[in-house]
């Protein structure tokens, strides 16, 4: 099973260029078969979830074509299946993107339930009273949700909590749907713009994305469209707190720093020199860090997606640290694999209790999911000594050429699938 392997201690220093992000991605893919005419998509993150999410859409019937690793080419005029198969939700979550899009054109879809997953049980309900309200029937039989309408007419829908999914899926479905859908209580991030700036592209009408209040005029038909993907806000954080942990200096480059701002926020508190360029954010690490207290909220609070990271940068900062993790009940099982480098943090509950210790010793911990995999490379490259992180498949979920964007700001990181290598590793740094 691959692994990275990494000897810790060196102060990342240089400059990194962010991706294509992630979470924007998928919608936007997803959305992209909802018109017959020819779509191009450029800035695609080249990770896991996007190249599984291309295998569904093509298994489905779409024409997709791999222009290079970053621009795909897809048409959605020959689409013969409105079920989606199993393996793929079972692959990524985001597979579920494919019942707003395909019962905004076909009016009708069938995916697999999502499971749950490490971070919490994760519901769809609110996906489904979004579809309801729009004049669907809702089924769920042999462990898959069966959506269909006659017709797809505009509603007032209040979702009960923000949710990033909901919100993409709902816009999705609305798109098509005749009459003015207003969606309130709708997510805010980032990916929800870019995804409705997406639809825009393709003729659909989508006034309000960004705030809580969404407004969608439903149009008979889409086209097609040639878009460019934003930049991934929670990768340019994690490099950005990457370079706090090491107490390094680096350019974050083709980010919009707005997006980030809670994230330089907290590192200014801690005692960081965040300075924010246009399209760019170097963040310098001092060698005393002060403790802070962090909540996670829905955008423009501070991103869950970035609690991991957060948390081990805190653990070693000097001080007491609070973080609570409001959007998902089980984000914290990393703290036992990063108690193994000697950090001291107590969770109970909600809420992680961190007192700052002066260093990590370099140990062998377990990826548990995608953020917190991420995470604990960042503390191994803090750590004295070496760190192997294992189960590395969930982080190439989500981070492009991870080891070697982070080895290029001097981390000294291979990623190795077999002991031998591992023991190659070491006997070459010393
Ligand atoms: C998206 O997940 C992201 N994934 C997650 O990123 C991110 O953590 C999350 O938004 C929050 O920002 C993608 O975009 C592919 P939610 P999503 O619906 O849409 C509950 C990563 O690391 N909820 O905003 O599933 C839910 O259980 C991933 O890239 C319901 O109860 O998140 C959670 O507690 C991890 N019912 C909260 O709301 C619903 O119908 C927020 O979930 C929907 C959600």
């Amino acid at each position: 099973m691959e692994q990275y392997i990494m000897k810790g201690g060196n102060p990342l220093v240089g400059e990194v260029v962010i991706s294509g992000a992630k979470n924007a991605a998928l919608g936007i893919l997803a959305a992209s078969i909802m018109t017959d005419e020819d779509v191009i998509i450029d800035n695609l993150p080249d990770v896991s979830d996007i190249n599984v999410l291309l295998e569904a859409i093509a298994e489905i019937g779409a024409k997709v074509e791999r222009m290079d690793r970053h621009t795909v080419k897809i048409n959605g005029s020959n689409i013969h299946n409105i079920s989606v198969d199993d393996e793929y939700i079972r692959k990524i979550r985001a597979s579920y993107y494919f019942l707003g899009s395909l019962l905004g054109k076909y009016k009708s879809a069938q995916v697999p339930l999502p499971g749950g997953c490490n971070i919490g049980s994760r519901p769809i309900d609110q996906h489904l009273k979004g579809f309801m309200a729009l004049g669907a029937d809702v089924k769920i039989e042999k462990g898959a949700v069966i959506v269909h309408a006659i017709d797809l007419v505009a509603s007032h829908i209040y979702l009960d909590l923000v949710s990033v999914g909901a919100t993409i899926n709902i816009m999705m479905a609305a798109s098509m749907a005749e009459g003015q859908t207003i969606i309130e209580n709708a997510a805010k991030e980032p990916h929800i713009v870019d995804v409705a700036n997406f639809l825009n592209s393709m003729g659909a009408n989508i006034k309000g994305a960004g705030t809580d209040i969404i407004r969608i005029k439903g149009v008979k038909s889409l086209h097609g469209t040639q878009y460019s993907i934003i930049p991934d806000q929670i990768e340019a954080g994690t490099f950005m707190c990457a370079a706090a942990i090491t107490r390094g200096d680096v350019i974050v480059r083709n980010v919009i720093p707005k997006h980030l701002e809670a994230i330089s926020a907290k590192l200014s508190e801690m005692g960081c020199e965040v300075i924010e360029f246009d399209d760019a954010v170097r963040v310098v690490g001092k060698p005393l860090q002060r403790h802070t207290n962090v909540k996670t909220l829905p955008y423009p609070g501070f991103p869950t997606d970035m609690q991991p990271q957060m948390v081990v940068t805190l653990a070693l900062a000097s001080g007491t640290s609070m973080v609570t993790e409001s959007i998902f009940e089980n984000r914290f099982k990393y703290v036992d694999e990063l108690a193994r480098m000697g950090s001291k943090i107590q969770v109970e509950g909600s809420v992680a209790v961190i007192d700052g210790v002066n260093k990590f010793t370099g140990a062998k911990v377990k990826a548990p999911d995608l953020r917190a995999g991420a995470a604990l490379v960042i503390a191994g490259l803090a750590a004295d000594g070496y760190t192997t992180v294992d189960d590395i498949e969930y982080i190439q979920r989500g981070y492009e050429k991870f080891e070697e964007k982070l080895h290029a700001l001097g981390a000294v990181i291979e990623r190795v699938d077999t002991d031998k290598e591992a023991a190659k590793f070491r006997f070459r740094v010393g």
